[in-house]
């Protein structure tokens, strides 16, 4: 009798050969389509992906619903989530024939260190929500591909044992607290435990609707407060280790001005990046507060709905910052071809959030691990076809 498994995997071997088919373009069917059927998981085991959508697949019937959505979740219509996304589809690439490239190197230094490709694990909160293990799973899978893993003020592990987990210290994101005080002992704990770096989040403050969580959590059908606990404060903290012991109860600062990053300038020497700036003006200004890098970042659309994609503003920050700072970019990023055209369009990183949280939550570290892989291949494949041997080849004379 055949079991699910191998009906799972008799569908995969049909979906892969059906989609080599020429014939497919003529019947109607389409598997260029990525929405996902959560009833039908394509794949059963990470090595069977072929592309980081699979994962999401995996990822959407696994979860409960309300969880899914807030993985999945821009605000209001969902329009920059989406323009992130189709921003690098409108950028092409100039295919370079006969240039004897085989062996392409991924490689990537930043700030003295070395890392094996220029992709960068986003901070994203709650990551136990994905998967038993969390930001640990992803810690491994980031030591394992020697990636850069930002870990959240949110995260549901703490930094010291993320960083025991990843063997060398990892980024560490600042949601700043209401109160100064506090703010100081989250930077200084970063710093104990290695990190070189904290990033600012500063687009957090006026938080759109979340419409699509908001959907999804009224679909679940769950008992959430078996879990969750009833709606307390004590309870949202308790899976919190950032921001669980500080003196006073945490609240988000939601007034960041460029005083506030003055005064973290003159209280810590870790590198400050700023992650969520998205205009010529505000990177200008950024400059001139002595900050050491940027993010290009709208939050993969999830705090307001500009409608603008990361993509198009990095042009217009690169340009700004010329070269004077490292300039880095998230949002939208699916494939590796999006990665080299974020690196042609000026970006020194480039970074992950859904991608690698469908990874986690369908496999954990494996996922993780698989969802880095594909990509870098994908990037190598660009990278060979346009002609390029490093990454710092990558430049706007291969786009179109
Ligand atoms: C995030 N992101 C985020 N950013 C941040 O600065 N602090 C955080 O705690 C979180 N948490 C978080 C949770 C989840 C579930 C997601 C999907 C995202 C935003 C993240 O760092 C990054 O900017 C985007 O995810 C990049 O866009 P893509 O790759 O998801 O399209
Ligand atoms: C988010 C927060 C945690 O995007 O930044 O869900």
């Amino acid at each position: 009798m055949k079991t699910p498994q191998d009906i799972s995997e008799n569908r995969r071997l049909l979906t892969k050969f059906l989609a080599m088919s020429p014939l497919l373009g003529f019947s109607g069917l389409s598997f260029r389509d990525n929405s996902t059927t959560p009833q039908d998981p394509v794949i059963t085991k990470a090595s069977q992906a072929l592309n980081v959508f699979d994962f999401k697949k995996v990822a959407k019937s696994k979860l409960s619903t309300a969880h899914f959505g807030y993985l999945d979740t821009g605000v209001m219509d969902n329009q920059t989530l989406l323009e992130n996304e189709q921003a690098f589809k409108r950028v092409q690439l100039k295919m370079r024939r006969l240039t004897g490239i085989k062996n392409v190197d991924t490689t990537t230094l930043l700030f003295g260190e070395k890392w094996s490709s220029p992709i960068m694990l986003c901070p994203c909160g709650s990551q136990k929500a994905f998967h038993p293990d969390g930001e640990v799973a992803t810690a491994r899978a980031a030591k394992s591909q020697n990636t850069l893993q930002v870990l959240s003020t949110m995260s549901t592990s703490s930094i010291e044992e993320v960083t025991n987990t990843r063997g060398t210290p990892v980024w560490f994101q600042l949601y700043p607290s209401k109160y100064w005080d506090d703010t100081v002992k989250m930077v200084n704990r970063a710093q104990k435990s290695g990190s070189k770096a904290i990033v600012l989040t500063v687009d957090s403050d006026h938080l759109d609707k979340r419409e699509t969580y908001l959907m999804a959590a009224r679909m679940d059908k769950n008992n959430c407060q078996s879990c969750h606990g009833k709606r307390t404060r004590a309870n949202f903290l308790r899976n919190k280790p950032m921001i669980r012991e500080l003196s006073q109860p945490y609240q988000l600062n939601k007034q960041l001005t460029w005083n506030f990053v003055q005064r973290l300038r003159d209280t810590t020497d870790m590198k400050i990046i700023l992650k969520g700036i998205v205009s010529k003006e505000d990177s200008l200004i950024a400059l001139d507060h002595g900050v050491d890098g940027i993010i290009v970042s709208n939050h993969g659309g999830r705090v307001s709905e500009s409608g603008r994609a990361s993509l198009d503003s990095l042009s217009e920050v690169a340009e700004a910052i010329d070269g004077r700072i490292p300039v880095m970019m998230d949002g939208g990023v699916r494939r590796g071809k999006d990665i080299f055209k974020a690196i042609a369009k000026g970006a020194d990183l480039v970074g992950i959030g859904r991608p690698y949280l469908w990874g986690l939550s369908a496999f954990g570290q494996e996922g993780v691990e698989v969802v880095l892989k594909l990509l870098i291949a994908e990037l190598k494949l660009a990278m060979q076809q346009t002609g390029v041997q490093s990454i710092a080849e990558i430049n706007h004379s291969q786009l179109v």
